[in-house]
């Protein structure tokens, strides 16, 4: 069977949806996951945007090992030397180096001539040859080019060294019949284009991001670029686990394969979400809270009676755990262990000893703990933001005819302030407190509540964005008591933005 290079780019085109940023140490754990996973390349940042990005993508290509780790630079030298020295450590680096050509963009953004471009791009992967033998070359908004143009510039790519040509959908502007035909004039069009992996990078502005995916797959390419959650600039990108599981759900159709693990789509699903604060709608194929459950009596009925009635894949395919009633109050370390690796957690001494800790608490504030709970309590551990701010205490007074008043105790440096704040209800206290302690000028833009397990000890997960300056970040929490999931949240998103700053610091300082 033909395989499909999975080109996974969570960590920089999905890092673009707004509000998503993810700092160095949440990288490195996603990126660490990739290679579980079993994704064949990781796009870990674009070198050039920041010196953020620039160590994020040099700590990958030092630290992660099992992937090819590939850095973004536009068709410049500057940016190619940039995203060079980054990947540089990696077993195996690429550069991906990109330039438009569509009229569109080349009248209002480039102000430059069709042979103007052509000329840069063939000069780019020249110039990006000279670094590294894996040289990807993507023709930004490819699908509103002109076909010929495209062909020309990417017969000229290929003869410059490129291995890989990429077609992006930028916008999300095709429609599968489309996509499919304009990747089987590529192919017989361009002389050369047996010497390099046709890829394919759809946005989902139309929702069609997958589809046209799947499309351009059929017709010939052999690699396609996808974010877990399908999170990515304004409406996202093509979903890894939709194109995966698609192709492993029909593979007689489809007639190829990847080399995706995939019992490791919904842990990586998780920490995706966990990491960057983006919610998964319920009705998410494959990884969203109701893909797997059946509602209706005759669904219900038919499936109990043969699974394959109603579902086309199994659960445990995509390692979504089974709300099984797994440990309680007196189950032991070594239960929770065990427990742990069947969900695929391998903690070490230390980690396990918090993560322990924590489940004890949970235990003491709820009856029964399942597999989710385990799951939140250790994916919110594994996913954690440096802490400028952590939470030490909180407690809150509220009722009818009360004024809602809470304490918060924060530790700040070496220091713990505590504060006393009043509110229209104890979240709005607790968070007037938090505001006044950290001396944040951000605002508040989203809040959301979800509980995790059914009941009404289950565990409560709050999601919030904060905004400062132009720039969102979303932050999240999870606990039994939903006044200190949202505490929680809060500090969380207030580190993030902390970070960010001290991080935008050291641009303007390295400048
Ligand atoms: O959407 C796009 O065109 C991109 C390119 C940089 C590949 O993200
Ligand atoms: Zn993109």
């Amino acid at each position: 069977m033909r395989i499909i290079k999975i080109f996974d780019t969570t960590l920089r085109d999905g890092e673009q949806s707004p509000g998503a940023s993810m700092h160095v140490e949440e990288k490195l754990q996603v990126a660490h996951q990739l290679v579980k996973l079993g994704v064949d390349i990781i796009e870990a940042g674009f070198p050039i945007a920041s010196h953020g990005d620039f160590e994020a993508v040099n700590r990958i290509a030092r630290e992660v090992r099992g992937a090819t780790i590939a850095g973004l630079a536009r068709a410049r030298h500057a940016d190619i030397e940039r995203a060079a020295d980054a990947v540089k450590p990696a077993d195996s680096g690429r550069i991906h180096t990109f330039i438009a050509t569509s009229d569109i963009h080349l009248q209002y953004k480039l102000r430059m001539s069709r042979d103007q471009v052509y000329e840069a791009a063939v000069d780019a992967v020249k110039y990006a040859r000279k670094f590294t033998d894996d040289v990807e070359f993507s023709a930004e908004d490819a699908t509103r080019s002109d076909w010929d143009f495209l062909c020309r510039i990417t017969e000229g790519a290929i003869k410059a060294g490129a291995s890989t040509i990429n077609i992006p959908d930028t916008v999300g502007y095709t429609v599968p019949q489309e996509f499919e035909e304009l990747i089987a004039y590529l192919f017989n069009t361009v002389p050369n284009i047996d010497k390099a992996t046709i890829s394919v990078h759809c946005h989902n502005d139309l929702g069609l991001a997958v589809a046209n995916s799947l499309a351009a797959i059929l017709n010939g390419a052999g690699q396609v670029e996808c974010t877990v959650n399908g999170i990515g600039e304004r409406a996202g990108n093509a979903s890894l686990e939709e194109i995966v599981m698609a192709l492993k759900t029909r593979p007689k159709f489809f007639d190829v394969d990847t080399r995706i693990n995939t019992p490791e789509i919904y842990k990586t699903s998780r920490l995706v979400r966990k990491i960057t604060g983006i919610v998964v709608q319920p009705n998410k194929a494959i990884v969203g809270a109701n893909a797997f459950a059946h509602e209706s009596g005759i669904h219900q009925d038919g499936f109990l009676k043969e699974r394959s009635t109603y579902e086309i894949m199994e659960p445990e395919t995509v390692g979504v755990p089974q709300s099984t009633l797994v440990l309680g109050k007196h189950s032991g370390r070594h239960a929770f262990k065990a427990r742990l690796q069947v969900l695929g957690y391998q903690l070490s001494e230390e980690e396990l000893n918090t993560a322990f800790d924590k489940f004890k608490h949970l235990c003491d504030q709820k009856k029964y703990v399942f597999d989710e709970d385990i799951e939140t309590l250790v994916a919110e551990q594994v996913a954690r933001t440096p802490e400028v701010f952590s939470l030490v205490d909180l407690t809150a007074e509220s009722g009818m005819n009360r004024t809602p008043t809470a304490t918060v105790r924060l530790k700040v440096g070496d220091e713990i302030i505590s504060l006393t704040q009043v509110g229209d209800g104890p979240v709005d206290a607790a968070y007037k407190a938090i505001a006044a302690i950290t001396k944040t000028r951000s605002s508040l833009t989203r809040f959301e509540v979800k509980s995790i397990t059914g009941g009404t000890d289950a565990l409560g997960e709050v999601v919030v964005a904060v905004e400062e300056e132009g720039r969102t970040v979303r932050g999240s929490g999870s606990d039994t008591d939903i006044i200190i999931a949202a505490a929680k949240a809060y500090v969380n998103a207030l580190n993030k933005l902390a970070i960010r700053r001290r991080d935008t610091q050291q641009d303007i300082e390295s400048i």
